[in-house]
């Protein structure tokens, strides 16, 4: 049975992700930061659909901890799947941070830096030697690194998220010799926990999002989520080295 890692699956787009990866027959190794509850349920729901799931933690800010991280997931494949490899990684861990460039401090660079960029870059290095030949890779970019979703108040959001796309090219090339494919989506705005929910505790803010994107609504996980299974699946296996904008149209 092929396996996937997904990270920040606790919610949102990730979780989406590991549901529909588990509906194609792929057991998932998922995580959780904070969330627990919410990656629970993840897993609750893959097991009701006939798959296998196990949630893990991981703060994808850390660095350091990666190895310990590798180390579980290690454990996990054997116990659950006894395999000491596995198929597809999706870098979605993430949060967003807002601020005019003015009073951008490091402090918030740093911490977007770390969870959005560095983060994805180190994961997927310390993961590389349990990275099956022929897997997959895709990162989870943002519409806020192209000119369509520019938005004043995320230079250091979309400049790390434009930095994820480039690596994603870099590593398209360097893992091909594994005939590993690296992809990237780009959300839109998407009805997510992300920002501190704050699509539930701003609703208002949603009429505008929907009536700049060309299908006339806000995104939701599944929309997403969906692209990222096929992604990683074997129908789109010619595709690497791409950043695909999955927005609906946004300011089309
Ligand atoms: N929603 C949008 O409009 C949108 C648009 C473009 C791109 N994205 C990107 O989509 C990805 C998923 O976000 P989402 O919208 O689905 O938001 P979400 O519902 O808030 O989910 C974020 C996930 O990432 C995890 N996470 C956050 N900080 C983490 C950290 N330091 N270490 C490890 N895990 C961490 C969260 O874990 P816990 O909750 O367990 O702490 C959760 O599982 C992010 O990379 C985001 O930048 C979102």
């Amino acid at each position: 049975m092929r396996v996937a890692v997904v990270t920040g699956a606790s919610s949102g787009i990730g979780q989406s992700a590991a549901v529909h990866i588990a509906r194609r027959g792929t057991g998932v190794i998922l995580t959780y930061h904070g969330n627990r509850a919410g990656a629970l349920d993840t897993v609750a729901t893959i097991e009701k659909d006939g798959g296998t799931a196990v949630a893990l933690p991981l703060d994808a800010g850390r660095s350091e901890q990666f190895p310990a991280f590798r180390d579980a997931v290690l454990s996990a494949l054997r116990d659950t799947w006894r395999r000491d490899t596995f198929d597809h990684l999706v870098n979605n861990a993430g949060a967003s941070g807002a601020a005019a460039f003015a009073d951008t401090s490091e402090e918030l660079f740093d911490s977007l830096m770390r969870v959005l960029l560095k983060g994805p870059y180190f994961l997927t290095q310390t993961l590389l030697p349990l990275l099956a030949s022929g897997g997959a890779v895709v990162n989870v970019a943002s519409n806020a690194a192209s000119f369509a979703g520019l938005e004043a108040g995320y230079s250091a959001y979309g400049t790390m998220k434009g930095g994820l796309v480039v690596l994603t090219r870099y590593l398209a090339k360097e893992l091909s010799v594994r005939g590993i494919r690296v992809n990237s989506v780009s959300p839109g705005s998407t009805r997510t926990r992300i920002g501190g929910d704050a699509f539930a505790h701003h609703p208002e803010v949603i009429p505008a999002l929907a009536a700049r994107t060309a299908l006339g609504r806000l995104g939701e996980p599944d929309d997403i989520g969906t692209v990222i299974a096929a992604l990683a699946g074997d129908d789109l296996a010619w595709i690497t080295a791409q950043d695909i904008e999955v927005s609906g149209g946004y300011n089309l």
